[in-house]
């Protein structure tokens, strides 16, 4: 199976968030979707459920679209990751934001602190603000071989006197593109069990992993913790449908289930559309050729891009992900005017975004998304070259 580009034009008329933030002349490469037509069964469900105008209710319980969407998911655990997620623990929800902010609200009273690995999806900070959290962030460690998990995360909330409620992980994590190790995630569960905490595992990256790593679900990896564990997930990232609306969340046990309903009632967590159910369903269960596609492209891409950026300037420090579409660049070296992002705004005309956003302390990294369409590769390529090599005085 092929992956089909869009053109620049179509990419404009789309009126996404990605293509809509910055100016026309800039590349938009900074908001986390994808620059390819949309999975061939993906768009004819679509077109099915247009043609036979299903713009009615969906039916919530055990029988319809919603529990259509829990099943699938179960079976797509099984299939993927060979994880036995019990359908009884299966909620359907509308976005992954809504589910994390649902969480800590379930979870935890405000003021109350929640563990987050920095640098982290701007969300989980924006989450964190919305409902009155306080971040007690445990950086992620910069080595020489990439970034990896604090392996002494207890020792750190300590030495500053913190104790959270929750933990908000997210694996494959994102902006970094890792794929934690067991043993990297380890420290974190015990440190759930001694602090009585419960794990709000964001694994919607999970089905773009690169060949070594391999993700797997944090409550198959840990099934003794399965009873402080919600794992999220969601088609939306991978197969490009965030504009439909639809995701999931998983508790570990009946138990956790129960807490999370005792504090936040069905009705708040809505009902996802008609279209975003299907779309899930198409990609869950008939888009793997797809994906599969997706994967080389992306391959492909995340070799090449991270190339020129070495080529373009040694002090800038960009290591090869793992998993996602995104490159995390660290130009702290370079002391760019106004920061990465800024700075390639303005000469390269590519939009990204500000390592700031990631969380305190990360001014000087940038994340840029490389999911999009061969030619446009070319023109980052290019850009990019053009843009850092002036900036070193046409060294390299
Ligand atoms: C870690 C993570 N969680 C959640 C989301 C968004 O989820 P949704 O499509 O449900 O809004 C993203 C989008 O980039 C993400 O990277």
């Amino acid at each position: 199976m092929s992956l089909a580009p869009m053109d620049l034009d179509a990419l404009h008329r789309k009126r996404n968030a990605k293509w809509s933030t910055f100016a026309p002349d800039v590349l938009g490469m900074g908001i986390a979707e994808m620059d390819y037509h949309l999975a061939p069964p993906i768009r004819a469900r679509l077109a099915s459920l247009l043609e036979d105008e299903r713009t009615g209710y969906p039916t919530r319980g055990p029988v319809g679209l919603m529990a259509d969407v829990s099943g699938s998911f179960t079976r797509r655990m099984a299939r993927l990751f060979d994880w036995q997620a019990d359908p009884a623990g299966n909620v359907v929800c509308v976005d992954l934001l809504q589910a994390i902010s649902a969480c800590l609200a379930a979870f935890s009273d405000p003021g109350d602190g929640v563990l987050i690995q920095t640098p982290c999806y701007p969300a989980f900070l924006v989450a964190l603000d919305q409902g009155r959290r306080v971040l007690h962030d445990v950086p992620l460690l910069d080595t020489p071989s990439g970034f990896r998990a604090d392996p002494a995360p207890a020792a750190s909330l300590a030495r500053r006197g913190l104790s959270p409620r929750i933990m908000l992980l997210c694996q494959p994590h994102n902006p970094t593109g890792r794929v934690f190790t067991r043993a990297e995630l380890a420290p974190y569960i015990r440190l759930a069990e001694a602090e009585d905490m419960v794990i709000v595992s964001d694994e919607i990256h999970a089905d773009l992993v690169f060949a070594p790593a391999r993700h797997a679900p944090l409550a198959q990896m840990f099934p003794e913790a399965a009873g402080r564990i919600v794992t999220l997930y969601s088609a939306t990232k991978s197969f490009n449908t965030p504009g439909l609306r639809c995701g999931i969340m998983h508790f570990g046990t009946p138990d956790l289930l129960e807490r999370f309903r005792a504090r936040v009632p069905e009705s708040l967590l809505g009902l996802p559309s008609t279209g975003a159910m299907e779309a899930t369903l198409a990609a869950w269960e008939e888009s793997d050729d797809w994906l599969a596609a997706l994967m080389a492209r992306l391959d492909d891409q995340r070799h090449r891009l991270t190339d020129v950026l070495r080529d373009a300037d040694p002090r800038l420090r960009c290591a090869l992900p793992e998993s996602t579409y995104f490159l995390w660049l660290d130009a702290r070296a370079m002391d760019l005017p106004g920061g990465a992002a800024q700075f390639l705004l303005e000469t390269a005309r590519i939009g990204m975004i500000d390592g700031a956003s990631f969380g305190p302390g990360w001014n000087g990294f940038a994340r840029l998304n490389y999911a999009t369409t061969p030619a446009l590769v070319d023109a980052l390529c290019s850009r990019l070259t053009q843009a850092l090599r002036g900036k070193s005085g046409g060294a390299g």
